[in-house]
């Protein structure tokens, strides 16, 4: 179903896991397949450059896939820069998705797109014109929640 590069991301995850003291967290779930996505930045609040970004998804492999290619092509991005990336990006990035599996690309766009919300909010106290929180967004600003998610790091751990 997957091609070698999805199977890669999945099994070998890049930017797995949560930054302490990250300064922008966003979290985003798929309420129909119920895979959930929380994405954690460290942003220079002067130049906007993210400097680290990690995930932790509970979901499909897909989901793991997207959200590891993401991160990497938003590293070192400025914000408005990784906002630009779009779902096609990620899927075209990882050599293709099952169409039924591109849902899980838009997920992991989703998470970069609270997290920059919630580093903008708690920042500047308004959103930037034209940056919304995504739908599904379940952390909408309100900053570090407690443990509600299998990171792939524990997942893939021994
Ligand atoms: S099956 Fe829903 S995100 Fe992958």
């Amino acid at each position: 179903m997957y091609n070698p590069k999805v199977v890669d991301y999945f099994m070998n995850p890049r930017n797995a896991g949560r930054i302490e003291d990250a300064n922008a967290i966003g979290e985003v779930g798929n309420p129909t397949c119920g895979d959930v996505m929380k994405i954690y930045l460290k942003v220079d609040p002067k130049t906007e450059v993210i400097d680290d970004i990690k995930f932790e998804t509970f979901g499909c492999a897909a989901a793991i896939a997207t959200s590891s290619m993401i991160t990497e092509m938003a590293k070192e991005k400025t914000l408005p820069e990784a906002l630009k990336i779009s779902n096609k990006d990620v899927a075209d990035a990882l050599g293709g998705l099952p169409a039924v599996k591109l849902h899980c690309s838009l997920l992991a766009k989703e998470g970069i797109q609270a997290a920059a919300a919630d580093f903008y909010m708690k920042r500047d106290g308004v959103l930037p014109e034209g940056l919304t929180f995504p739908e599904n967004c379940t952390s909408n600003g309100g900053g570090a929640e407690e443990e509600r998610f299998v990171s792939e790091d524990s997942r893939s751990a021994e």
